[in-house]
């Protein structure tokens, strides 16, 4: 009856990281890796509810992208929609620290006589 018992509850330990293997896990990513600053917490926590947020960090967009992307994650994926400050709070956060990176994905020649 003990051995049944024990059985059981090991078999449902062990189940249980087989259920999220694949999935992301939270301690793969701290909030502290991110940039400093406002919004930060928020953005982070938000995000990462769904994905990694390397799936974020490894893009570089506009405010107004970040604010078409937050509508798509909302519209397409079921993210609770975010509106007034705690928006903005966001999207000032994704637009100062993962801004658009064209020149560097452009790369090669660079015109030394372009205004800067
Ligand atoms: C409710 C779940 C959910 C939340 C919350 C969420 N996302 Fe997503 N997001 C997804 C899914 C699902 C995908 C698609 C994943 C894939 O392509 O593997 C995705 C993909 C992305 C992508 C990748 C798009 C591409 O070109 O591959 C970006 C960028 C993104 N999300 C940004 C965000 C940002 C920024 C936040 C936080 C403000 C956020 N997401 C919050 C579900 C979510």
């Amino acid at each position: 009856m003990h051995s049944l018992l024990l059985g059981s509850v090991l078999a449902l330990i062990l189940a249980g990281p087989a259920v999220a293997q694949g999935a992301f896990s939270p301690r793969d990513e701290q909030v502290e890796d991110l940039p400093a600053g406002a919004g930060r917490d928020e953005t982070f926590g938000l995000c990462t509810a769904c994905h990694g947020f390397k799936l974020v960090s490894s893009q570089g967009m506009s405010r107004q992208q970040w604010d078409s992307t937050l509508d798509w994650m909302t519209e397409r994926h079921g993210m609770p929609a975010v509106e007034g400050a705690d928006r903005n709070r966001i999207l000032d956060y994704l637009a100062e620290h993962y801004p658009p990176r064209a020149p560097a994905r452009a790369g090669g020649f660079k015109n030394p006589f372009a205004p800067q």
